[in-house]
């Protein structure tokens, strides 16, 4: 490991030696779980996009050698990260909250607990954190992961420590890859981040400035890890970049590589029977990844291509550098290539200087292109954006009427799309047991969740499934190869050296686009 400028404060109770903030635990230098009675447990809580998720199980992971075991009981950590977000005001603000509930859990804990924040908030607002939060010891950004089981022995030693570098080594090159056993227990879909940072500077976003400039992973380093994750067991991957379809790895051999060229060679891994990837910029849909879409069996018809407003005005002054019309254009190619293709969007609503016009305009973007799935926000103007110090902020209520017709709208698109899967039968990659027991729950490949009844060595397989019924949030179906085992497309039993037949553990498959990325 590098060393590396790091910022160490004179914490506020580290001066007093006793106390919460008295770090009687390992000395610098010697792994934290040494000399200690019981295993040291680990808690993270993730806020936001996927990513964020993606780097709390290799923050995990990268601490797992350092003897701590995760928990999911807060009371029972020694270490408590929170994987912070950014991309709006209330996602910042509910960081704030968590650590005052930290704080008391730490003071009432009657042994040394370190709280660590990572993430955006961390890159963003770096030392203040401690100053306005005394209860926490390190804060790291998004780069220097690879660097925690140092960081956290410092800041176990005392000192409020601060990294939020943008080292030059890449930390994918120093993160530990998962043992076979952690990827089994994470179930059959997995996220693989294979591009960071963004260079656009739309005018409403944080991410240029907290996760820095675009930058991608070599193509063999990608292929790597999916190879190790299929061959525990994983079934499907989601490929990760805050603007994934800019991705431009360069392989050894010094040629570029472009998305649609890694989706192809992903496509022929044995045994990996999906491929999706979020969250792409219009502007970055080469020719050649849109024709992906027609070529590729593996590459799922769903695709998360946010437009946050249909007013060429807005658009201009988002710095999104396409109009509505290209968007419209670039919808038509994609839907010839792949017509089933199932589209899902961003929004926001009540940018600085948008008129009712504006907002209509992109109801009608919104009537034209049909979204199986989308998120919408009203504007956060965020400190330090182009976009904050705009003329012609829109007033709250306005904004909130703006969304509120916004969000009718998209919701009766969405219930269509499911309604108009009723009576047609789908592949189901089932990833879970269901809420019930004798059921099992999985995704369409148009990511929307489904559950039969079935039993629980069916996780892990990709199966044809009648939809019958739709309710709010998921639908339910029957197997349409009943009986026909011989039907699955990707059978647990016969995946060597698989075994996720009951194994794997409600709730961590990726969510649904819940929580995305920006682009
Ligand atoms: N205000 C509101 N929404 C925002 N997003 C990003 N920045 C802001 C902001 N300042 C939304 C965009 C983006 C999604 C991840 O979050 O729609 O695509
Ligand atoms: Fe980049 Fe997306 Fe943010 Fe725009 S919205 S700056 S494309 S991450």
């Amino acid at each position: 490991m590098t060393d590396t400028p790091v910022q160490t404060f004179a914490h506020p109770d580290a001066a007093q030696g006793a106390g919460p903030g008295a770090r009687p635990g390992p000395q610098p230098g010697s792994p934290a779980g040494a000399g200690e009675a019981r295993p040291l447990k680990l808690f993270i809580k993730s806020f936001g996009c996927q990513m964020n998720a993606y780097d709390a199980a290799r923050m995990a992971d990268v601490l797992a050698p350092e003897g701590y075991a995760e928990t999911a009981t807060l009371e029972e950590a020694d270490l408590v990260v929170l994987n912070t977000c950014h991309i709006r005001e209330r996602a910042a603000e509910k960081i704030y909250s968590e650590l005052g509930k930290i704080r008391e859990m730490k003071e009432a804990a009657g042994r040394p607990v370190t709280l660590a924040v990572a993430g955006c908030v961390a890159q963003a607002e770096g030392a203040e954190i401690i100053r306005r939060q005394r209860a926490v010891d390190l804060v790291v950004g998004p780069q220097s992961y690879h660097r925690l089981p140092d960081l956290v022995r410092r800041a176990r030693a005392g000192g409020g420590v601060v990294d939020t570098d943008f080292p030059l080594e890449s930390k994918f090159d120093h993160l530990a890859a998962p043992s076979r056993a952690r990827t089994q227990a994470r179930g059959v879909s997995a996220f693989v981040t294979v591009q960071e940072g963004c260079d656009k500077f739309c005018s409403f976003c944080v991410v240029p400035y907290t996760r820095g400039a675009e930058t991608s992973r070599p193509p063999e380093a990608v292929l790597a890890e999916v190879v190790t994750l299929v061959d525990a067991g994983v079934r499907e991957v989601t490929l990760l970049g805050q603007n994934v379809n800019a991705y431009h790895g360069v392989d050894a051999a010094g040629a570029g590589w472009t998305l649609a060229r890694l989706a192809q060679r992903l496509a022929v891994i044995p045994g990996l029977a999906r491929i999706r990837y979020t969250t792409s910029h219009p502007n970055d849909m080469e020719p050649a990844l849109v024709a992906a879409h027609r070529d590729l069996g593996a590459l799922m018809p769903f695709l998360h291509l946010p437009v946050q407003s249909g007013s060429d005005r807005i658009l201009h002054a988002m710095n999104r550098r396409h109009d509505a019309a290209a968007y419209l254009a670039l919808v038509g190619e994609i839907r010839a290539a792949r017509p089933d293709i199932a589209l899902s969007s961003d929004f926001i609503v009540g940018f600085p200087g948008e008129t009712e016009r504006d907002f209509e305009d992109t109801l009608a973007l919104v009537r034209r292109v049909g979204f199986a799935s989308t998120f919408s926000f009203k504007y956060s103007p965020r400190p330090g954006t182009p976009g904050a110090d705009l003329p012609g902020q829109v007033p709250e209520p306005v904004m909130r009427e703006r969304l509120h017709r916004l969000q009718a709208l998209l919701e009766e698109q969405r219930q269509a799309f499911n309604r108009a899967c009723v009576g047609r039968t789908l592949d189901v990659l089932f990833d879970k047991p269901g809420r019930h027991p004798g059921q099992v729950g999985g995704r369409t490949p148009y990511l929307q969740a489904v559950h039969v009844e079935g039993a629980p060595d069916l996780v892990g397989t990709v199966r044809p499934v009648e939809i019958l019924t739709v309710g709010p949030n998921s639908l339910s179906g029957r197997l349409a190869d009943a009986g026909d085992r011989a039907g699955a497309l990707f059978d647990s039993g016969a995946h060597a050296g698989t075994s996720f037949a009951s194994g794997a553990p409600a709730g961590l498959s990726p969510s649904p686009v819940a929580e995305r990325l920006a682009s």
